[in-house]
């Protein structure tokens, strides 16, 4: 699997703990920036990410900022991308179980790094449960593509 990976500087120290656990599980990365803790504006990086999932550039994708809620913003308005803000085990596995998550998004300033770790491991491990999320993630792209092509949803 191949993930994208972006933050800004509320994310930055995280986004590196990040690259490296990704790294040492054997996952290809493209980290997109920031690279250092200088303030910079959050739309900049994580739309590099969320393009990069929404093109099918990569598989996957990270985003991070202080509190995860401008990352997951920001991608979420890409086509195709489900980004999910996720605060603990059970948002993380959720967030794949039943919306198929494509980005995750999480808080540098909210989250310690052991507890971010292992939320990534079972974001990243956990499938899709299909059935009746499927039904209703279909439903969620029918109201994109129709918001696209300026029908009403
Ligand atoms: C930056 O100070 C902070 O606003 C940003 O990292 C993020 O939390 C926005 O949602």
């Amino acid at each position: 699997m191949r993930l994208a990976l972006a933050s800004d500087h509320g994310g930055f120290e995280l986004k590196e703990a990040v690259r490296g656990w990704l790294q040492e599980w054997g996952y290809q990365v493209v980290d997109l920036g920031t690279h250092s803790p200088e303030s910079v504006d959050y739309p900049d990086y994580i739309a590099l990410a969320a393009a990069a999932v929404s093109r099918g550039e990569t598989d996957r994708a990270v985003v991070l900022c202080g509190t995860g809620i401008g990352a997951s913003i920001v991608a979420n308005k890409f086509p195709g991308v489900r980004a999910t803000l996720c605060h603990d085990i059970y948002t993380a596995r959720m967030s794949r179980l039943h919306n198929d998550s494509n980005v995750l998004a999480m808080g540098g300033r909210i989250l310690g790094a052991d507890l971010a770790r292992e939320m990534l491991k079972v974001w990243l491990e956990t499938p899709f449960e299909g059935g009746r999320h499927e039904r209703r993630l279909r439903k969620v792209a029918e109201i994109e593509r129709k918001i696209l092509e300026g029908e009403k949803p």
